[in-house]
């Protein structure tokens, strides 16, 4: 604690520095230090945050008695052992995605959670893109009626200097794959969320346009223990950078956005279905945030998942995404790289 606030802290400061914009707006908590091995990133948040401790050694950082919550955003094979170590020196974690790369690691996340009691949560921040929420809202209130059919596609584009950066992105070894695990687990943790859980995967993956060892490219059936099916692509091919197609029909209707934006919205059950539509598209079909009822910018994206980590941690409550959450994303993305590797159908447990 500091100041009588909550005291946060971040490790790794790529995507770290959206968790700590995100914690140094934020009233309920203060941003009391950062941490990297990297000097000139230490250096670049020393000059932003005023007044906050800058660590090169994580144990130092997990001294610090100011420190209530650290994120981790670290590259993604780092996250269990050192959300680990936090939980058990006492901190609250709030972990990147994807929870680690192989289901059995993502697994000591929890174990450790469990174990000693912290509050974990795990950054899928898609879930609070401003479509999700009436698209959510119509697979709960069974509006949709019976899934039957999903879609699903990432359509992204990386050039080789992507990979070149850092030197873990695209290895097996620190991303756990490309794509999929890395850019797509977004939209596959959605597409679990939205439709249930896995029965099996039949998969295909390759590397077409890059220089890496892992996949640029994945091609998925799904299918559902509900029995409803899916298609799901993803790649860092599609040059300039093209979608994020998610489309869900059902037997009371269809529901599809593209870009975070939604794009279609028909019912069988709407009083006037041309006029429901338009007034859906207009609200959440072009990025139009002016037409949300809420101060929007909280709605979504980091800020809102850091909020939401300090909320959980001043009130006591899980968060809005728990590990056991973010672990079916990581089981779904390792049985479709199994099914490619092995040319077979792999059957989630
Ligand atoms: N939620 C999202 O939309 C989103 C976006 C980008 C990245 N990510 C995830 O965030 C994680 C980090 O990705 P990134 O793009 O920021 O990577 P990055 O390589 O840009 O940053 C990682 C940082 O960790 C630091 N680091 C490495 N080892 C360290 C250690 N032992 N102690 C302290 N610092 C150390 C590196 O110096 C580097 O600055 C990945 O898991 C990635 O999948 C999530």
């Amino acid at each position: 604690m500091k100041n009588g606030k909550l005291g946060y802290a971040v490790l790794g400061l790529g995507i770290g520095m959206a968790h700590a914009d995100a914690a140094y707006g934020y009233d309920r908590a203060e941003l009391v230090a950062v941490c990297d091995i990297d000097e000139a990133r230490l250096a670049k948040a020393q000059k932003r945050y005023a007044g906050v401790t800058a660590y090169t050694d994580f144990e130092d950082l997990l001294r610090d008695e100011q420190v209530d919550v650290i994120s981790i955003c670290l590259p993604s094979a780092m996250h269990a052992d050192f959300a680990v170590r936090a939980m058990e020196a006492g901190k609250h974690v709030l972990v990147e995605k994807p929870l680690d790369i192989t289901p059995e690691r993502a697994q000591l996340i929890e174990d450790a959670r469990q174990r000693t009691g912290m509050i974990c949560g795990v950054v899928h921040q898609n879930r609070f893109n401003v479509d999700m929420y009436p698209i959510r809202e119509a697979v709960e209130s069974g509006r949709l009626g019976s899934l039957i059919l999903g879609t699903f596609a990432v359509k992204w584009y990386r050039d080789q200097s992507y990979y070149d950066n850092g030197g873990w992105r695209g290895t097996w070894e620190m991303d756990g794959g490309g794509s999929l695990m890395n850019q797509a687990v977004h939209t596959v943790d959605l597409m679990q969320w939205l439709m249930g859980d896995v029965e099996s995967v039949t998969s295909h993956a390759g590397i077409y346009n890059h220089d890496i060892k892992t996949e640029d490219t994945t091609a998925s059936l799904i299918k559902f223990k509900s029995g409803a099916v899916a298609t799901f692509v993803s790649t860092t091919c599609a040059y300039p950078g093209i979608s994020t197609e998610i489309c869900l029909y059902g037997t009371g209707g269809s529901v599809e956005a593209d870009a975070d934006c939604l794009k279609t919205w028909k019912f069988t059950d709407a009083e006037d279905e041309d006029a429901e539509e338009a007034a859906m598209l207009t609200r959440y079909g072009g990025g139009n945030l002016a037409a949300l009822p809420e101060d929007a910018a909280r709605l979504f994206g980091h800020q809102h998942v850091v909020e939401d980590m300090i909320s959980a941690v001043r009130d006591g409550r899980p968060p809005e995404v728990t590990p056991a959450d973010a672990l079916r994303a990581v089981e779904i993305v390792c049985a479709v790289y199994e099914s490619a590797r092995t040319g077979k159908t792999v059957t989630l447990s």
